[in-house]
């Protein structure tokens, strides 16, 4: 008796000792998903991790969840600071850069990576050298030159061309390495896997957490294509490949639209005497293209559909949600955004009720002032949705 009696005492102290700890790790563990983040060593500790908004004007409108992966919140302003820290980290796993020790990084590119990569370098200890086509936003040049990277502006050309801004960087960084035999690294952001790889491990991961794993539409522009390939291939892993409903947002003039829904890589102004510009003939930048790179190959059966917007159309989308939502973005963000609201009346035509849709927002429009929204600004802000829509 007295025995069963100790049994009973002793199981009751266990019990209350384990219910003791589990509530301590309960407490613990809701400390750490709610409080501020801990301070960190270094702003490239910072870069990811981005919040998930809901555009309560578009879901409203459209009877349905319409979320923005805000990637304009990382610590150089847009997604591609996940993309340069990576490229960074890789080329140092392969001995190309070692830290401490002199190094620099080229690239082409229309601005964003530039800006990352200028950031990254200067938070390591490494030199940024950064070719882009010269007429890129006056307010990318300026952040480039204010963070103190080497900038070579060359004339908008086709990727053939040796002096194109892609071709300009890694011959810029051959001469670094054979002239001054210094530790060089072309990034190569179109063709480096570790861009994609990126975006596989960190942003599909964050998209799938922040929607509880429920998530129906996924859009994304495409510039190295790195985004929508690594995002498209880990929702699709986890949510199957007939679950989610991958989008490319293709702005005009580039030829994703027409190499996604046809198989063709071809856009209208590649007839002869048409094209205004060498390259995409757009005023959105970062997005579109006209050739396949590797970091768009590995994605591209992810890729369910692709649907072109207007330049039209995309600044009247940005000045929408800024006026509505406070929500002040990018051209290609502003492409997604359009592309959300034809997605959500599409899933709920195929019998879906209140899609959960998910888009990118690579960059905010204070990247933009002096051409995007230089003509965004002016556009009514009385302006309805189904205008904005209007083609
Ligand atoms: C503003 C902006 N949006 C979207 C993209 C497209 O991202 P990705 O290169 O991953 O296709 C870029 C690429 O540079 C960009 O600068």
């Amino acid at each position: 008796m007295t025995t069963e009696r100790n049994i009973d005492w002793k199981t009751c102290i266990a019990m209350g000792s384990v219910a003791t700890t589990m509530f301590t790790l309960y407490k613990l563990y809701k400390q750490q998903n709610t409080q501020t983040p801990k301070a960190v060593s270094g702003v490239e500790q910072l870069i990811g991790n981005t919040p998930l908004v809901e555009i309560p004007s578009l879901s409203n409108h459209t009877n349905s969840k319409i979320y923005a992966k805000l990637e304009l919140a990382n610590p150089a302003g847009s997604a591609k600071d996940r993309v340069a820290l990576n490229i960074i980290l890789t080329a140092e796993k392969q001995g190309l850069l070692i830290r401490g020790e002199p190094g620099w990084v080229f690239e082409g590119t229309s601005g964003s990576t530039g800006i990352s990569i200028a950031m990254i370098c200067n938070a390591l200890g490494y030199r940024a050298h950064i070719s882009l086509p010269d007429d890129t936003s006056l307010e990318k040049m300026a952040l480039l030159e204010s963070l103190g990277a080497v900038v070579n502006p060359v004339k908008p050309a086709s990727i053939v061309d040796p002096d194109q801004y892609v071709n300009a960087a890694k011959k810029a960084c051959n001469e670094m390495i054979t002239k001054n035999g210094v530790k060089a690294v072309f990034a190569d952001q179109f063709e480096n896997e570790a861009n994609w790889r990126v975006h596989f491990e960190t942003t599909g991961p964050e998209i799938y957490q922040q929607m509880d794993g429920h998530i129906d539409g996924f859009i994304a522009g495409c510039g190295t294509g790195g985004t929508i390939t690594g995002v498209a291939r880990y929702l699709k892993e986890k949510r199957g490949l007939t679950q989610l409903h991958v989008v490319l947002g293709d702005p005009q003039g580039s030829g994703f639209y027409h190499r996604i829904n046809h198989g063709v890589m071809y856009d209208t102004v590649e007839k002869e005497g048409t094209r205004r510009r060498h390259q995409v003939d757009t005023i959105v930048e970062g997005v579109g293209l006209n050739r396949i790179t590797a970091n768009f190959s590995h994605g591209e059966t992810r890729i369910d559909e692709a649907v072109r917007v207007s330049d039209d159309q995309a600044i009247k989308m940005a000045k929408y949600l800024s006026v509505n939502d406070g929500l002040f973005v990018g051209s290609s963000t502003a492409i997604n955004a359009v592309v959300a609201v034809k997605v959500a009346e599409q899933l709920q035509a195929q019998g879906l009720t209140c899609p959960r849709i998910v888009i990118i927002a690579c960059d905010s429009g204070s990247r933009h002032l002096s051409k995007f929204w230089k003509v965004a600004k002016d556009i009514d802000r009385d302006i309805s949705l189904d205008e904005v829509m209007q083609d």
